[in-house]
């Protein structure tokens, strides 16, 4: 990883940006003061070319919405030596770090991440994708950005539930490596979703940091996904049959809107730990100190699907995973042993 730099501002952007060449920003339009204000305002005006709001979201992360980026950058005279820089939340990263990574058969990009599931998450470890179909981040490359500036001051104006969203990866970090930081992280969140805590406050930054540090870590070690990078997935298999359903649900009107995916992970943690009790992998008594966390930082911890819809949708995944399933267990808080499972032994 070139470089991840955590700052209370985006002050350090002109100095960020000194080697590279014309800079071309994709933002997400629901953060266009910050973007105005706080990033194309610290680019120095000889390098700044143009600025492209992107009205994000699941549907349109797509190849068409790829083509569109790298429409705009041809119409704009970029080539080789230019530089995209993304602003937004992990969808904005993703699709503009593909375009990036694709257009001209690659120029440089960097991110800076607004939501913190994208800081801790999305807008690290060189991971970019969008959607094919039902398949989530089917399409894709492995590429680094340059760097990845995260703010507390983006933070400023994301609404609760993003932020609540963002915890459950933060919480996943931390019960794959823990370092000291799970019960830190739990006893903030805590306070976060009683109110007696803010997401901009000065207590989030070393444990977004110290969030990083695990995820970079790993993907230092495993860029791409042989072994360990796999453990990043805890809670995923379980999230994604969650969303899949609820997907499916509210596109035909049942509910309202379909389960958010952080709110997925709470819920695919908590069966987690469930599960490995079960193979008695954990001690008795994980699980339940798992879903008390999750309910006490303010996120659901019951999975509201039975375990039969749960299994057919994970067969669905495994088209996109492959023949078998990695299941990512948890013996303790800090230790997630990986095992392949056959589905139907659920
Ligand atoms: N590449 C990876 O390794 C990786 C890892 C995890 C997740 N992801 C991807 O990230 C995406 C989810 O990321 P996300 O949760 O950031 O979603 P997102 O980009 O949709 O942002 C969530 C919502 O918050 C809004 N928003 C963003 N920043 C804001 C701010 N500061 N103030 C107010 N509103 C703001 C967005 O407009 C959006 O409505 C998924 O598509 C997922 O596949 C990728
Ligand atoms: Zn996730």
């Amino acid at each position: 990883m070139k470089g991840i730099v955590v700052s209370k501002t985006a002050d350090c952007l002109a100095e960020l940006l000194q080697e590279y060449g014309s800079v071309y920003v994709v933002y997400d339009v629901n953060v266009e003061a910050f973007a105005e204000a706080e990033v194309i305002a610290r680019i120095p005006s000889e390098k700044f070319r143009a600025a492209l709001p992107l009205k994000i979201s699941e549907e349109n992360k797509t190849l068409e919405t790829v083509g569109s980026i790298c429409r705009w950058l041809l119409q704009g005279d970029a080539d080789r030596s230019s530089f995209v820089l993304a602003v937004g939340g992990g969808i904005t990263t993703d699709v503009v770090g593909f375009a990036a990574s694709v257009y001209e058969r690659g120029i440089k990009c960097a991110y800076v991440p607004t939501t913190l599931l994208a800081q801790v998450d999305a807008a690290v470890g060189g991971k970019t994708g969008v959607n094919l179909d039902s398949y989530k981040n089917m399409v894709g490359t492995f590429t680094l950005p340059q760097f990845t500036l995260i703010t507390s001051k983006a933070l400023e104006t994301l609404p609760r539930k993003e932020f609540l969203c963002g915890a459950a990866e933060v919480l996943k970090s931390f019960i794959i490596e823990d370092g000291g930081w799970y019960e830190k992280a739990v006893d903030f969140l805590s306070r976060y979703s009683r109110g007696e805590a803010s997401a901009a406050s000065e207590e989030v930054t070393p444990i977004v940091e110290a969030a990083v540090s695990v995820k970079a870590g790993i993907v230092e070690r495993d860029f791409r996904e042989g072994g360990e990078r796999k453990k990043l997935n805890l809670g995923h298999t379980f999230a994604h049959a969650i969303e899949h359903i609820s997907q499916q649900e509210a596109a035909e009107g049942k509910i309202p809107a379909p389960v958010p995916h952080g709110e997925a992970v709470a819920m695919g943690m908590v069966l987690a730990a469930e599960l490995s009790e079960r193979l008695g992998i954990a001690e008795e008594g994980l699980a339940a100190k798992v879903r008390a966390d999750i309910l006490s930082c303010g996120l659901p911890a019951e999975c509201p699907y039975p375990v039969e819809q749960l299994k057919s949708a994970m067969h669905h995944d495994k088209k996109a995973q492959g023949s078998s399933v990695s299941f990512v267990l948890m013996s303790r808080i800090g230790d997630t042993p990986v095992r392949k499972l056959e589905i139907d032994t659920l």
